[in-house]
C-alpha cells in the first residue's frame, strides 16, 4: 500500500486485493498459463488468478518479506497449478524466472507498497500510528534503516530527500528541526519522528486542512529511499517486455504519484516503439464502493499493457 494508507489504523492484518474485479475483468489467462506475481504478498491476487489455472499452469510469486512468502504458501497450497515462491526482489525478475527455466510469461502482475499486515508490524517501523523502533526495511537483509538515514544525513540532503521522494514543501523546515532535535539525541522511533515533523510544520495530527497525518510525506520519503522503491520499479518495468509472450499482459497498481509516473512514462514510451500494443489511456481506479470497504484501495492506480 501506499503512504497515504499509513494514517489509516491497521489492526486488521487479512489484505484484501485491490481492484480484483478490475482485474479478474481484463486479464485472462488459458489454464496452462505462465503468471508472475511480483509482489506475492499475502497471495491474495494470486489466488483470484491461480484457481483459474489448471496443472499445466504456473504461478511464480517473488516478495522481499519472508513473512509475505509464509503467508501466501499458507493462501496457496491448495492450488491446482505447479506454485514457486520465491524471495527475491522484482528488480531480479529476469534472473529469477532463467534459474526456473522460464523464458517468457502470460501475465505479470505488480501489486506496489505493503501489505496490512506489515503496515501492522511494529518491527518494520513503517507506521506512525504506533511507536516503534525506525527501521522502515520491508527486506531485512538491507544495511540502512530509516533510523540511519534520518540520524546521519546531512541537512540539505535530508531536505532534498523528503522533496524528492515524499513531495513535501515543507522539507527544509522538516530537515531543520530533525537536524536540531537530533543534536540533543538521536531519533529512533517512529513516535520521535512523527512529533519532530508534527512540530516543524506547527500542526497536531488530525488538526488543519486535510486529514492526512502531518509526518505522511516524510514517512513515504524515509520509506522509499530505505527500500530503493523507485529504483526497483524501474528496473522492473525494463525487463517486463523482454518477458512477456506476444499478447501477453503486464498490470501495475500504484499507490503514489511517483510510482505512477514511472508506470505511465515507461507504458507510454514501449508503446511508441510499438512493444506494446495497447496500454490504458488513463489509470483504473476503485470505485467509490471498492473504497468504502477498503480504505486502502483509495489511492490506487492500475495501469495495463499488452506486448505486441
Ligand atoms: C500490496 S502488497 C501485495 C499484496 C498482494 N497483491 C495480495 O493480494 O496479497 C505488496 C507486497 O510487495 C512486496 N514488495 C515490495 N517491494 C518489493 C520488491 N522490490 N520486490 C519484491 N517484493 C516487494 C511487499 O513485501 C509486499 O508483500
Amino acid at each position: 500500500m501506499g503512504f497515504a494508507d499509513l494514517e489509516v489504523n491497521s489492526s486488521a492484518a487479512e489484505h484484501i486485493p485491490v481492484l480484483a474485479e478490475t482485474l479478474a475483468e481484463r486479464i485472462h489467462l488459458p489454464t496452462d498459463g505462465v503468471m508472475v506475481d511480483a509482489t506475492i504478498g499475502q497471495g491474495g491476487h494470486s489466488f483470484l488468478f491461480g484457481r483459474n489455472l489448471g496443472p499445466e499452469g504456473v504461478l511464480i510469486g517473488l516478495d522481499v518479506d519472508k513473512d509475505s512468502i509464509r503467508r501466501a504458501h499458507f493462501k496457496l497450497k491448495n492450488l491446482l497449478c505447479r506454485v514457486i515462491l520465491i524471495r527475491a526482489n522484482f528488480s531480479q525478475i529476469g534472473e529469477q524466472l532463467s534459474e526456473q527455466g522460464i523464458e517468457k510469461v502470460d501475465f505479470i502482475l505488480a501489486d506496489l507498497g505493503l501489505c496490512s499486515s506489515q503496515l501492522a508490524d511494529a518491527g518494520m517501523g513503517l507506521s506512525f500510528q504506533m511507536d516503534s523502533p525506525l527501521d522502515m526495511r520491508i527486506d531485512e537483509r538491507l544495511k540502512t534503516t530509516a533510523a540511519d538515514i534520518v540520524n546521519k544525513t546531512d541537512e540539505k540532503a535530508l531536505a532534498d530527500l523528503i522533496y524528492k521522494f515524499g513531495e513535501d514543501r515543507a522539507s527544509r523546515r522538516i530537515a531543520r528541526f530533525i537536524v536540531g532535535y537530533r543534536q540533543g539525541r538521536p531519533i529512533t522511533t517512529t513516535g520521535q519522528l512523527a512529533a519532530v515533523v508534527c512540530k516543524a510544520l506547527y500542526r497536531p495530527a488530525g488538526k488543519g486542512k486535510t486529514k492526512i497525518h502531518p509526518a505522511t510525506r516524510t514517512f513515504q520519503a524515509l520509506r522509499i529511499a530505505v527500500n530503493n522503491e523507485l529504483e526497483n520499479l524501474e528496473k522492473l518495468l525494463s525487463s517486463v517486455p523482454g518477458l512477456l509472450k506476444k499478447k501477453g499482459q503486464v498490470a501495475v497498481i500504484s499507490y503514489h504519484s511517483l510510482e505512477d509516473r514511472l508506470v505511465k512514462n515507461s507504458f507510454k514510451q514501449n508503446k511508441q516503439e510499438n512493444i506494446y500494443s495497447d496500454i490504458t489511456k488513463k489509470p483504473i481506479v476503485p470505485s467509490r464502493q471498492e473504497i468504502a470497504g477498503n480504505a486502502r484501495a483509495r489511492s490506487a492506480k492500475l495501469r495495463i499493457a499488452q506486448k505486441s
